[in-house]
């Protein structure tokens, strides 16, 4: 399998950062829900750094992910107009979400006045001073947007196995090997 990704094909490069994603944003979003149903316990707070840690992950992870799509070619989407219209904005849709995610979280902390720790190599700095008002407004946003995330990975997965098992074509395939 080549690296790169090809006119028909994702390179291994690209499938990596697909699937590990994936399992990254399903799990930030299953702990982001769990955690918050918690009571206050340290339990709740070891989850809630494991949280942000992991987020942050996503966030360098996205940085990565951005770079090698566009010093990429991607493959080309053979589908009617409307269908490519729509897995394109379903996709850029994502990426929206993976920037959006990160940066809201790390609002809500920065806000609280708490700290963002990267696996205890570094500390991020606070984005605003500490605000009440702001914290809680990007608390309901970040709930809204992982509410946005997973309508969003629902309506991707369901179509990609229509065009597995319904319309018996490639593309599923071409994001595994
Ligand atoms: C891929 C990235 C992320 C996803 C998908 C995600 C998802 C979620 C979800 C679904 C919740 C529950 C919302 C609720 O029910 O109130 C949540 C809560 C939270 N997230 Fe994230 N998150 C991400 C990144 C981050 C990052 C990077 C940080 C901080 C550095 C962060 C900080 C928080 C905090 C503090 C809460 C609790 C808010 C509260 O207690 O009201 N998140 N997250």
């Amino acid at each position: 399998m080549q690296l790169k990704n090809s006119e028909n094909h994702y390179g291994i490069i690209a499938i990596s950062l697909h699937w590990l994603m994936a399992i990254l944003l399903i799990g930030m979003l299953s702990l982001g829900l769990y955690m918050t149903g918690l009571p206050i316990s340290l339990e709740k707070l070891k989850l809630y750094g494991w949280h942000k840690e992991y987020g942050i992950l996503a966030l360098l992870l996205l940085i990565i992910r951005l770079v090698w799509r566009f010093t990429n070619i991607t493959p080309r989407l053979s589908l009617p107009l409307l269908e490519k219209f729509a897995a394109r904005a379903v996709h850029w849709a994502f990426y929206g979400f993976m920037i959006a995610m990160p940066l809201t979280g790390w609002l809500i902390s920065s806000a609280a006045g708490l700290p963002v720790s990267f696996f205890g190599l570094f500390v991020l700095p606070n984005l605003v001073e500490p605000n009440d008002h702001l914290m809680k407004l990007c608390g309901e946003i970040h709930e809204y947007l992982g509410y946005g995330l997973i309508a969003t990975i629902i309506l991707h997965v369901a179509a990609a196995l229509k065009h597995h098992f319904i319309n018996k074509d490639d593309i599923l395939r071409r994001m595994l090997s």
